[in-house]
């Protein structure tokens, strides 16, 4: 997808903790994440189940608090206590799509107030009129009839509701959405669709994604730039294709290991790697964020960066 000049960030997490429970429960499922997001990117976030992408997604939503950290949307500070008019602009500005189109709708509601819903906070004032025609507009753009607003979410397939989901964020007119596993639950034969969807609306609107995913292969398709997490730390970032090349934290590669080959030849060479944090001896040679290559950085002490770096000079 298109990737814009400018540079300054459009999202910017500044060193994110994020700590659920309390006292001796107390766990830090976000451990001091940063990461920048350009205007018109997909910036993908990706690692295995319970690393912290949806605490992150969430935390940007301002859904969890944070126990450490900033977070910036657009230049202005969204973490922590902010004012009535910035807290209106950014429920308007921000949107989040979910894995489970679903348990994210609404069963006893129709379609016609579920899409509409968000617009009862910022746009109170709107006439019933306009309300109903945009929320036709925001049906037709995710490739939905216009009639299905009298319907109710069963009716539909999967990927249907996953649109609805979609039009659910697009009537708010947004500039930023985080998708969380947003084809993950859906049957393999429309996720294609509901990706090429996402696409299209970006190029439309000039949208910036937060795509939130464990599964690459999917994300090498659709984002510009991967930050892979391992237990609430991201351990590498990078250019999408940079990252397939030079996959080099190990966690990466055990990752990358893990994609189904579609090749039965390939799939018989394959050797899975897998991750095993405690070989580390970190105690005297802490992990240290660096930027090996413009754009690529990795987290590792310094005999790992050390290794990092004959990849490169191997060519
Ligand atoms: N509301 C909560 N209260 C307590 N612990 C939580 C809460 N939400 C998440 N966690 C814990 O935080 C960690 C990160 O969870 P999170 O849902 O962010 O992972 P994830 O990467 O999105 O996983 P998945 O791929 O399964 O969706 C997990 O250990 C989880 O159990
Ligand atoms: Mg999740």
């Amino acid at each position: 997808m298109t990737q814009t000049e400018t540079s300054t960030p459009f999202i910017s997490v500044r060193d994110m903790h994020v700590t659920f429970g309390e006292r001796r429960h107390r766990f830090e499922a976000v451990r001091g994440v940063s990461f920048d997001i350009m205007k018109g990117e997909t910036f993908g976030l990706v690692g295995e189940s319970g690393s912290g992408k949806t605490t992150i997604g969430r935390a940007i939503m301002r859904i969890y608090p944070l126990s450490g950290g900033e977070v910036y949307f657009d230049g202005q500070k969204i973490s922590g206590k902010v004012s009535r008019a910035l807290d209106k602009q950014i429920t308007q500005r921000i949107q989040m799509i979910f894995q489970d189109p679903m348990a994210s709708l609404n069963e006893r509601a129709k379609v016609d107030y579920i899409v509409s819903e968000g617009l009862y906070n910022v746009a109170k004032g709107i006439s019933e009129a306009e309300r109903k025609q945009r929320v036709d507009q925001a049906l037709r753009e995710v490739g939905l009839l216009p009639e299905f607003a009298s319907r109710f979410p069963h009716e539909f397939s999967g990927g249907q509701r996953q649109r609805i989901g979609i039009a659910r964020a697009l009537i708010m007119q947004p500039e930023f959405i985080i998708a969380d596993e947003p084809i993950s639950a859906l049957d393999v034969s429309i996720r294609a669709q509901v990706l090429n969807l996402m696409a299209e609306l970006q190029q439309n609107r000039g949208l910036t994604y937060l795509f939130i995913s464990h599964d690459l292969s999917v994300m090498r398709f659709i984002c510009d730039r991967i930050a892979v997490i391992h237990r609430g730390l991201l351990v590498e970032l990078s250019d999408t294709e940079e990252l397939f090349a030079h996959p080099l934290h190990p966690y990466t590669q055990a990752l990358l290991s893990a994609i189904p080959q579609p090749s039965p030849d390939a799939a018989m060479r394959r050797s899975l790697i897998t991750y095993d944090e405690s070989v580390h001896h970190y105690k005297d040679d802490p992990p240290v964020w660096t930027e090996l290559v413009p754009g690529h950085f990795v987290l590792g002490n310094q005999e790992e960066i050390a290794q990092y770096r004959k990849v490169y000079q191997n060519g």
